[in-house]
């Protein structure tokens, strides 16, 4: 047999082998075995000096296309198999959908925005301030007078350079009267500390909703108003509102707040314990000397101010029994939410 015809057996013989559908591990054997240092093909191109002489360069060139053709073919093939092995194994379309988990809000965000929404359409606008206060912003300006309890180390943390953590928002009023010329409408969510005994119902951290309003005229009526207002859109239409007088360094007249409770309509029961009543806040008018530490003429402006409390109100309203369950972020609690 000519080399020439050699070239052709080996073209048609390799044309066969391809036909048989080889695996992966064939293909590769197929690649050594033409192609290869040690291959048929090469082999084959050792032989050029059989060849006649004016025949030399066709041979060769013959051999080097077989080589091209053959090389492309196996190459193509294993690109086949690389992409079928990919599509399977990355994509079973068959199996069940990952299930991405969703967070849910916080109770306590929740129930902050939930109060800023409702108070947002009472005209009410949303004013912050730090969590480490000076004395006499969270004491001295609300008219605490020097040995007041409150100041006590049993209840404030106190910090270096006459700071402490605030103990209510109550001083975030201070700052906004010292910033801004009345009317001044706005509530003031934020956290606050007290170095208390943890139990069920008390944390050293808790969260407050402040508001104030400072105008001409202000009145008492209109904070009680107000509050009713606020309760009968978070509590449910048929709440009723309780004030008891009360005593707060910066309010004059001062008073505590209550709502029938929702739980048991005010007939009493556990939450309740047996009173009917929830106590939600203190309220009240802003006492002269307030106005006086941030320079606001008590004779020209009145106004009201009230605290409220996030955890119990937001206890109350979930169910929530031991204010610890809050701050822990359990997320076997926090998923019921
Ligand atoms: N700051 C009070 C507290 O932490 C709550 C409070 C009572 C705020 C009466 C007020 C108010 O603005 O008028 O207990």
């Amino acid at each position: 047999m000519s080399l020439f015809n050699k070239v052709d057996e080996l073209r048609s013989e390799f044309k066969q082998a391809l036909a048989s559908s080889p695996a992966l591990s064939d293909l590769e054997r197929m690649k050594q075995k033409y192609l290869g240092r040690k291959g048929v093909l090469n082999d084959l191109f050792k032989k050029i000096v059989e060849v006649e002489a004016h025949r030399r360069g066709e041979f060769g060139s013959l051999i080097n296309q077989l080589k091209l053709d053959i090389h492309d073919l196996i190459e193509e093939r294993i690109n086949d198999h690389r992409s079928d092995t990919l599509s399977i194994s990355a994509v079973d379309v068959t199996l069940p959908g990952v299930e991405y988990e969703r967070g849910t809000l916080h109770p306590i965000e929740s129930t902050l925005r939930d109060f800023k929404q409702i108070f947002h359409r009472l005209g009410f606008a949303v004013a912050e301030g730090p969590e480490i206060e000076t004395q006499w912003r969270n004491f001295d300006a609300l008219n605490f007078p020097p040995e007041h309890p409150a100041r006590d180390m049993q209840d404030t943390f106190f910090l270096e350079n006459d700071s402490v953590l605030r103990t209510h928002t109550s001083p975030v009023q201070v700052r906004l009267m010292l910033e801004e010329k009345p009317p001044i409408r706005s509530i003031m969510p934020g956290r606050v500390y007290r170095n208390e005994a943890i139990d069920a119902g008390h944390y050293c951290l808790f969260h407050q909703v402040e508001g104030l309003y400072v105008d001409k005229h202000v009145t008492m009526g209109e904070l009680k108003a107000t509050l009713e207002l606020f309760c009968r859109e978070y509590f449910g239409e048929n709440v009723k509102l309780r004030f008891r007088p009360s005593f707060f360094p910066f309010t004059e007249p001062s008073s505590e707040m209550d709502v029938s409770c929702f739980l048991c309509g005010g007939k009493g029961c556990r939450v309740c314990k047996q009173t009917g009543w929830l106590e939600i806040g203190g309220c009240g008018m802003v006492d002269p000397n307030v106005f006086k530490a941030v320079n606001i003429d008590s004779e020209a402006y009145t106004g009201y101010a009230f605290g409220m409390g996030i955890e119990r109100i937001a206890m109350m309203k979930y169910g929530i029994t031991d204010i610890r369950l809050l701050f822990e972020n359990d997320v076997r609690f926090l998923k019921q939410f």
